[in-house]
């Protein structure tokens, strides 16, 4: 049987999205397991299929230091699924954007991580080294921010998300690509 991984996120402006659209693609390229891309504005149609996912991959942009509102109140609706840890032993990972190069990103990272531990998840990192760190180094290399706990995207906020780096776009790829190859090997 085949195994589901979902993508559920928030996006205000269509950055977000287009992130979430690459983690999708990574999923998607993978044999054997079956994708699906939620926005949480259209989460209540989708909690069946959260239920029945082998993985959940949380996206958000972050807004003032945190996950955005809308999907804190995604965060906060799931207190339904906790009260039966109906989670429990999914795999689960994260990505977030932001215009500043850090803007403290990390803290939303590290919100849905707390998140997933509280549904009883097991948390799968991006598991690339850190790009963009060194004389040779590029903003066109993969994991260009140098994140470990999940995929992290820098979008200039007076441009769109057409002009959003293709590197960061290919680390949103890559770590779809890994949970669903992660989905696999948990048999
Ligand atoms: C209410 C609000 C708060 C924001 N706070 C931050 C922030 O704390 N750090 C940062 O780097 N960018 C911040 N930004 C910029 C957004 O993260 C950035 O524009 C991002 O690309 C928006 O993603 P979206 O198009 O998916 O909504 C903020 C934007 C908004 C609208």
């Amino acid at each position: 049987m085949s195994k589901k991984v979902v993508v559920v996120y928030h996006s205000g402006f269509g950055h977000t999205a287009r992130q979430a659209e690459h983690v999708f693609n990574g999923v998607a390229a993978v044999d054997g397991v079956d994708a699906l891309r939620v926005s949480v504005e259209n989460v209540d149609a989708h909690w069946d299929d959260l239920a029945a996912a082998d993985a959940i991959i949380f996206g958000a942009p972050t807004y003032m230091g945190s996950v955005s509102a809308p999907f804190k109140a995604f965060m906060d609706a799931s207190s339904k699924v906790w009260f039966t840890q109906g989670w429990k032993d999914k795999l689960a990972a994260g990505f977030t954007n932001s215009a500043s190069q850090s803007g403290d990103k990390l803290n939303a990272l590290l919100q849905m991580m707390v998140f997933s531990g509280q549904h009883a998840m097991v948390w799968v990192s991006l598991g690339l080294p850190p790009g963009n760190n060194a004389s040779t180094g590029s903003v066109d290399d993969l994991n260009r921010i140098g994140s470990y706990a999940g995929a992290m995207a820098q979008s200039n906020a007076d441009e769109g998300a057409e002009a959003m780096r293709e590197s960061d776009l290919k680390t949103a790829e890559h770590l779809g690509r890994r949970v669903a190859e992660m989905a696999l090997r948990m048999g």
